[in-house]
This record gives structure tokens, C-alpha cells and sequence, in this order.
């Protein structure tokens, strides 16, 4: 490609990965004092899928990887930048995950790295991508948004323990000169004030491992949840207003708004406020609960196998995670349809 020409990031193909087991909401009143009702409610959720106790956030990227570079038509050594979005990576801090993924995949010699964002992960990714595509520096990008939640919750704490769930997504950013397949914008952000909000304190320099962080769970996830609830309907609310407006896109004609799959009542409040119809937002929470950074890639991988994404067609993706971390994209499918 002759870089006179301008070179443009293109959202090129989509995999995932969810484990076989699951984990219902009958399950887990078996396990915490709570009920299938209180769950579907509060959150929307009936069950989410668990990776076995041998299966790692590296190995279910790696299949969703294989999928999504095999559905780019490109072959494992044309991938020249791995970038893996997860806060339950194999190892707390090294080596990368993404370092493990890219030796299950075969790839050598490609630069390699982890991003921490919480569920905000995979976009903070495909701005990653964007950035080294049309620096010129990279041509096929492969990013991954993996998660093993279930290793760092605890299954004692009701207010936690119903949420989450593991999985992986992946997809091939290629590098363009056809603008009509560019990304249209991207904003990513961030306020630690709000790091209280949810936080895993252990392991890590603060807290090392100890025995006062076994018997006090510290390694398990704590989070703020009614609190979170609130900033996160506000902040999304805005972020997609915002970026719908500076574009001048009205949201009737997003066909697909990809929203993080976090709770189905922050969804639909965002929905609601841009008067989106009900077949313009994706909906996977209630089948895989959240996912972290692997929740937008898994939905968008679920409209895609469904029929639903069509080559060309926009997404508005929008995430909200700890940090606290948010960001939204907007940007047309370039794969080919299913
Ligand atoms: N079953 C039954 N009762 C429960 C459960 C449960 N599983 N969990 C909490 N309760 C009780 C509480 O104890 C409380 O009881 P009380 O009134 O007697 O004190 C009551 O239900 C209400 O609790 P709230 O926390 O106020 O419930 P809320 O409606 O806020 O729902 C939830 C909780 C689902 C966690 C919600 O706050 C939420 O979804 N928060 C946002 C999560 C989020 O978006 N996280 C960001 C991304 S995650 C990431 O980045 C990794």
C-alpha cells in the first residue's frame, strides 16, 4: 500500500468464544440468598457461561482469535499487532496475556500487549488499532477482549456473584485507503476519582498476597453497584449524544447500537433516551451476563452469526467500566456478511 495515500482503519472481521458450561439463575440461588425473579428484574440476566478450571482467558481468545482471522481471509503471519483487553489475565502482571495468546496462535515476532480497562477494554483496543493503522506503523491488527470473571468472584456475595460471566471476542482491524470502511470516530475516557467503585484490591503492590488477603477476599472483585448504576446511565447517556451530534448521525439510523452488556436496565435507559427502536440495540446480557471487555465483541459476533450485520452497515459501540472507563466508536462493519 503506498503511503502518499491516506491509510484508514477498517473493522475488517468478528470471532468469539463462550465456554460450555452455564451457570443459571436457579443455579445460583442454590448457592446465594436470591431468587431467578430478583435477578431477571434487577439485571435482565438468566444465566451466564463458566470456563472450566482448566480453561484460561488466553485460551478462549485464542479460539475467538482463529475464528475472527479465519473469517478475515488472512492467514495467522499477516497479524503484525496483538492487543488483549482483560482484567483477568493468565498471570498477575507478566507475562501479557497477549504474549500467551499469540504462542497458542503461532505467531511469531509481533508486538504484543495487554490493555486494562474493565469492560471498556475493547474499545480502548480498537482505538489502540486505529491509532497504529493509520500512524502507517501497522497493517493487521488482531484485538481480543478476554475474560475468566469467574476467577476472581466471589460466589458468596450476592451483590456480585449474578453478574458476571467468562468469555472471549476477537476481531481483525485492517488497515485501507477506502474511506468509506474507515472508523468515524472514537472516544475514549477516563475519571480515577471513581476508582472505588469497582476494584479488585488484590494481588497487586498495594495488597500482595498474604494471608490478610485470603481471609479478607481481597482478591475478589467489589464494586459499588447502585452508585455504578447511576454514573453509568448518566455518563453513556452523554457519550452517545455527544458523539451522534458531533457527527451528525441521528440514532434512527444506527442500525446496530452496540451498547456493553452490563445490565439490561442501564441499557435500555440509554436506549430509551435516544429514542432507539428495540431491533436497533443488541441484547446478549440475559444469555452471557457481563462479560468485561469480551461483552461487545461476543455481541457483535451475536449479529453477525444471526444474519443481522451486514457488510457496510453502522455500529455505535458504548462502554462504561471500572476505572472508572468509558468510551464509544462509531464505525461501519467492513467484513463480509455471514
Ligand atoms: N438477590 C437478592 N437481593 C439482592 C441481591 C441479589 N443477588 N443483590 C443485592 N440485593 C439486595 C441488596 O442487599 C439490597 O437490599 P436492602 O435494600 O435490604 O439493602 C437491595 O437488593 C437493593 O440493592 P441495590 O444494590 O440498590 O440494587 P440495584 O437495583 O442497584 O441492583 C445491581 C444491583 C444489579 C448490581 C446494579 O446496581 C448494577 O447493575 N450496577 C451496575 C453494574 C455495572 O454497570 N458495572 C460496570 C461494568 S462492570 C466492570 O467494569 C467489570
Amino acid at each position: 500500500m503506498a503511503r502518499t495515500e491516506p491509510v484508514y482503519a477498517s473493522f475488517r472481521a468478528i470471532g468469539a468464544y463462550v465456554p460450555s458450561k452455564v451457570l443459571s439463575n436457579a443455579d445460583l440461588e442454590k448457592m446465594v440468598d436470591t431468587s431467578d425473579e430478583w435477578i431477571l428484574k434487577r439485571t435482565g440476566i438468566s444465566e451466564r457461561r463458566i470456563a472450566a478450571e482448566d480453561e484460561y482467558t488466553s485460551d478462549m481468545a485464542t479460539k475467538a482469535s482463529k475464528i475472527a482471522i479465519e473469517r478475515a481471509g488472512l492467514e495467522i503471519s499477516d497479524i503484525d499487532l496483538l492487543v488483549c483487553a482483560t482484567v483477568t489475565p493468565d498471570y498477575f502482571n507478566m507475562p501479557a496475556t497477549s504474549c500467551i495468546i499469540s504462542d497458542k496462535l503461532g505467531i511469531k515476532n509481533v508486538q504484543a500487549f495487554d490493555i486494562s480497562a474493565a469492560c471498556s477494554g475493547f474499545v480502548y483496543a480498537l482505538s489502540v488499532a486505529k491509532a497504529f493503522i493509520e500512524s502507517g506503523m501497522k497493517k493487521n491488527v488482531l484485538i481480543v477482549g478476554a475474560e475468566k470473571f469467574s476467577s476472581i468472584v466471589d460466589y458468596t456475595d450476592r451483590t456480585t456473584c449474578i453478574l458476571f460471566g467468562d468469555g472471549a471476542g476477537a476481531a481483525v482491524i485492517s488497515a485501507t485507503n477506502n474511506q468509506s470502511e474507515a472508523f468515524i470516530d472514537l472516544h475514549a475516557s477516563a475519571d480515577g476519582s471513581y476508582a472505588d467503585f469497582l476494584v479488585t484490591p488484590a494481588p497487586g503492590c498495594v495488597h500482595p498476597v498474604s494471608q490478610k488477603v485470603i481471609d479478607e477476599g481481597l482478591n475478589f472483585v467489589q464494586m459499588k453497584g447502585n452508585e455504578t448504576f447511576k454514573l453509568a446511565v448518566k455518563t453513556l447517556t452523554k457519550d452517545v449524544k455527544d458523539i451522534l451530534a458531533k457527527n451528525e448521525i441521528a440514532s434512527e439510523d444506527i442500525p446496530h447500537f452496540v451498547p456493553h452488556q452490563a445490565n439490561y436496565r442501564i441499557i435500555k435507559a440509554v436506549g430509551d433516551a435516544l429514542k432507539m427502536k428495540e431491533e436497533q440495540v443488541v441484547l446478549t446480557v440475559g444469555k452471557y451476563g457481563n462479560t468485561s471487555a469480551a461483552s461487545i465483541p461476543m455481541a457483535i459476533n451475536d449479529i453477525w452469526e444471526s444474519g443481522r450485520l451486514k457488510k457496510g452497515e453502522l455500529m455505535l459501540l458504548d462502554t462504561f467500566g471500572g476505572g472508572l472507563t468509558w468510551a464509544s466508536a462509531l464505525l461501519p462493519f467492513s467484513g463480509e456478511s455471514k
